[in-house]
């Protein structure tokens, strides 16, 4: 099995080195530093492992519940800790399927699922989200593409990268739709706590035996470089598997990622930072409306969930040569171009990162390219 890169990943790599002056399109929160933790860390915190369980730190997982509503209904051995939702996923994803088993994943999504369902020679069914009907997941379409064949229903709620969000009975038909085939459910729930448009959808690892909710404190905490996620999912086997895949890769969860992570969704202290992540979410969500309706040129459905989405360019502009002209001088702003997704007429907004992604100057530089990419 060889895992071959996607798009996204690619673009990520050619430009990392591009040292941009704004970027808009920044899809997590401003991020805390170190000094925030400080008065809470014990200096004699020991860097062995946390030598209690390999699922992770017990506080932890009990907090990871907590966050997700499920605190009445699993247990801490129902939640494995992670490097990210990434390694969350990827655990799950690489124990359920097998070459020659269907995985249905949506379209424009998240790609590692389809990544990885590639290499191991699955078969893939897409269920596409489409624009006109604001990017909603069409779950009659869904209802037809997961058959008893299905393996694995992998989507992500909120969505990456439309921000559309599936309200909770729209989660319960999912369930009822991978019920039926026998399938695995995997909604990664990465962007939750982030929710303009509705309240947060429940967790699917609390509705189905064979529900998995994946998350991390990557995105409406800002803490992606502390690797630290979450596999939630009632199913033993499945959670033992996982472990022992973990245990053949990375094999413990890193002790300050737990550590921090511990700190930051202690009740009290998650409430008030995700307050103010939400304040200056939607402050800036607010910003990027008001400035996208300005465009002539641009249009979007506006995030429901989240700190992304797509807006899309006039017929004529490529996304890989817009986001590429806006990378170089004079420009020198950062954004992903819409192929990244397999939508090339298409690019991604965000409005995550607070002050240092320098968003007033960047959307400036995007109407200006924009202006000018449509006088030559
Ligand atoms: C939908 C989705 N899942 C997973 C990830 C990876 O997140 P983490 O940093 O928690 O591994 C991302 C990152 O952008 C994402 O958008």
């Amino acid at each position: 099995m060889k895992v071959k890169i996607h798009r996204l990943f690619q673009y990520l790599l050619e430009t990392t080195e591009a040292a941009p002056e704004a970027i808009v399109g920044f899809s997590l929160s401003q991020s805390p530093v170190l000094g925030d933790f400080l008065d809470d860390l014990d200096p004699a915190q020991t860097l062995d492992w946390n030598n209690r369980d390999f699922r992770g730190l017990p506080e932890l997982r009990e907090h990871v519940l907590r966050q997700a509503g499920l605190d009445r209904v699993c247990k801490a051995q129902d939640v494995l800790i992670t490097a990210g939702a990434a390694e969350a996923n990827y655990l799950a994803i690489m124990q359920l399927l097998q070459p020659g088993d269907e995985i249905v994943v949506e379209t424009p999504g998240w790609p590692q699922a389809e990544v990885l369902a590639k290499a191991i020679g699955a078969k893939i069914i897409r269920v596409e989200r489409r624009e006109a009907n604001g990017w909603a997941l069409p779950l009659d379409e869904m209802r037809d593409a997961v058959t008893p064949r299905t393996k694995l229903v992998f989507v992500s709620n909120p969505n990456n990268p439309t921000g559309h969000l599936l309200q909770q009975a729209e989660v319960e038909e999912l369930v009822r739709i991978a019920d039926r085939a026998g399938a695995w459910l995997l909604v990664d729930e990465v962007y939750a706590g982030l929710e303009w448009q509705g309240p947060r959808a429940p967790s699917v690892a609390g509705l189905y035996e064979r529900g998995i909710t994946t998350g991390s404190v990557s995105k409406a905490l800002g803490m992606q470089g502390l690797r630290t996620g979450w596999l939630i999912c009632q199913d033993a086997e499945l959670m033992m598997d996982a472990v022992i895949l973990r245990e053949n890769a990375s094999e413990i969860m890193n002790i300050m990622g737990e550590v921090i992570a511990e700190i930051a969704l202690r009740p009290g202290r998650y409430e008030s930072a995700m307050l103010k992540a939400r304040e200056e979410g939607a402050a800036n969500l607010r910003q990027m409306n008001a400035w996208v309706d300005a465009q002539e040129s641009l249009s979007w459905v506006s995030p429901q969930a989240g700190l992304i989405g797509l807006a899309r360019l006039p017929q004529a502009i490529d996304s890989d040569a817009f986001a590429t002209t806006l990378l170089a001088e004079p420009y020198r702003t950062f954004l992903l171009p819409g192929s990244a997704y397999d939508q090339p007429n298409h690019i991604r907004l965000g409005v995550g990162g607070g002050a240092a992604v320098n968003l007033d100057a960047g959307l400036e530089r995007v109407a200006l390219a924009l202006r000018e990419w449509e006088t030559t």
